[in-house]
């Protein structure tokens, strides 16, 4: 590891606002924490991001929102540090991160459900052969639905074209309610609140790079009780 990337992943340790989880049973999916209450100052209603990155997108969210709590969720420590900083630098009590792998988050959030995801810009995978590590495979998206109330909204930001057409026929294969699509974003008149109004680091590059911007708005049906 980098020496950089080492001292960060050291210092992150004792951030307040950061829940570090360290596997304890790969096969039940395990961490060793798990979600308690009073986590955040206040209690609201909780929106997550899945694959946050340096956090941007939730820090920004959690400044227009301050009635919500966010939950920034990303397996790479040295990102998290970024963002994690930068919200104890301004005082901002309503978003937390956590470093996690997504694939662990239904035993880690157990009972707590989330009322909003947002999936920005998740690695395309595009050289892997059936998708299955997209974060909008139905393996996936089954596991949102359970760790997310009936009824709650997915928003789904990306530039790359073949995700976002794997990810619109993964919906329809998974019985979602596919609210709101679009192949360019920034084009549309619709609006679209937070989704047009709050960019993420990659997202901002994407744009200066001359990308379209895809999102989609969907609501998926709610878990199978067996
Ligand atoms: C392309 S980056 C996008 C970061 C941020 N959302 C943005 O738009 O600036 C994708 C992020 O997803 C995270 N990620 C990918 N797969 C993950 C998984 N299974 N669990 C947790 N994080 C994951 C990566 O660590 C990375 O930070």
């Amino acid at each position: 590891m980098a020496k950089k990337k080492r001292i960060r992943y050291e210092e992150i340790h004792a951030f307040p606002n950061v829940i570090f989880t360290e596997i304890v049973d790969a096969d039940s999916r395990k961490v060793n924490r798990s979600w308690s209450e009073n986590v955040f100052e206040k209690e609201q209603e909780t929106v997550v991001e899945i694959g946050c990155g340096r956090g941007e997108y939730c820090i920004d969210l959690a400044r227009r929102n301050p009635h919500k709590n966010y939950l920034g969720v990303d397996i790479k420590a040295d990102r998290l540090y970024i963002g994690a900083k930068k919200a104890m630098e301004e005082g901002l009590t309503n978003v937390m991160f956590v470093r996690i792998r997504v694939e662990f988050l239904p035993t880690f959030l157990e009972g707590h459900p989330i009322s909003e995801a947002w999936i920005t810009f998740p690695d395309p995978y595009n050289r892997t052969i059936n998708g299955r590590k997209r974060l909008t495979a139905p393996r996936f998206l089954d596991l949102y639905r359970k760790i997310l109330n009936r009824g709650a909204s997915l928003h789904l930001k990306t530039d790359d074209p073949t995700l976002y057409e794997f990810s619109l026929e993964s919906l329809n294969q998974s019985g979602a309610d596919i609210r709101f699509h679009t192949f360019d974003l920034y084009s549309t008149s619709e609006d679209l609140g937070d989704a047009k109004a709050v960019q993420t680091t990659y997202e901002k590059r994407y744009i200066k790079e001359g990308r379209l911007i895809k999102y989609i708005h969907f609501t998926l049906p709610a878990p199978s009780e067996n």
